[in-house]
């Protein structure tokens, strides 16, 4: 059976995009996308995914209470038999309520390689720190902010020339890559995690 996942953004949607093209070209195999959801009426992802035929729900988050909102996304995800949650530009922590009840089950992808520049604006924090790479990380999400064991990363190199804009461009298209490549080890069960450690298992 294919496996459910569900998506949490609160944007632009293109890591949703890059994702849901993942499975229908069968880069990420035996899985189907059940749900988008945002927390922010009129995120261009919510329209996005309707175009593509799939569910999209907005629950705002506005004026509600960190825990209580995050009880009535996991009873979406749960109502749809979501097993595998990808956060994609969703710009909110989650509760120790919404982590535990998806341990090791929900994935964030953040446009630094952490544990550098946490937070918003990761592009912007590199260039002005002057790090000559930068990039992109995947990782489980556990209750701390941009942390958890660490999936994948890709590595970028910042230009003289760069502007938050341009530095963003070009680690976006890394996110695309990397974001599809961890989903697919993480629903195939190819790894284990030790302490922070995460070992992926080649394929077959
Ligand atoms: C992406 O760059 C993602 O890495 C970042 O938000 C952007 C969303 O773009 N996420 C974070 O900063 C999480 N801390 P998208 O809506 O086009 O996927």
């Amino acid at each position: 059976m294919a496996k459910r996942i569900g998506i949490l953004l609160s944007g632009r949607g293109s890591n949703f995009e890059a994702l849901a093209d993942a499975v229908a070209s069968g880069r990420i195999p035996n899985a189907e996308i059940a749900v988008v959801i945002s927390n922010r009426e009129g995120a261009p992802g919510i329209e996005k995914a309707r175009a593509r035929g799939i569910e999209a729900l907005v629950i705002p988050s506005k004026g509600k209470e960190r825990e209580a909102y995050d009880r009535e996304v996991v009873a979406a995800l749960r109502e749809r038999g979501v097993e595998l949650v990808c956060l994609a530009g969703f710009m909110r922590l989650l509760s120790p309520y919404f982590v535990q009840e998806y341990r090791n089950r929900i994935l964030n992808i953040h446009p630094s390689l952490l544990p550098a520049f946490p937070g918003l604006e990761a592009q912007r924090q590199a260039l002005e720190y002057g790090v000559k790479y930068s990039g992109c990380t995947v990782h489980f999400v556990d209750e701390q902010l941009d942390a958890g064991p660490i999936i994948c990363q890709a590595v970028v190199e910042v230009r003289d020339d760069d502007t938050p804009e341009t530095l963003a461009a070009r680690i976006l298209r890394e996110e695309h890559r990397i974001y599809a490549e961890a989903v697919r080890i993480v629903l195939e069960g190819r790894y284990r995690i030790e302490g922070r450690r995460v070992f992926v298992t080649r394929e077959d």
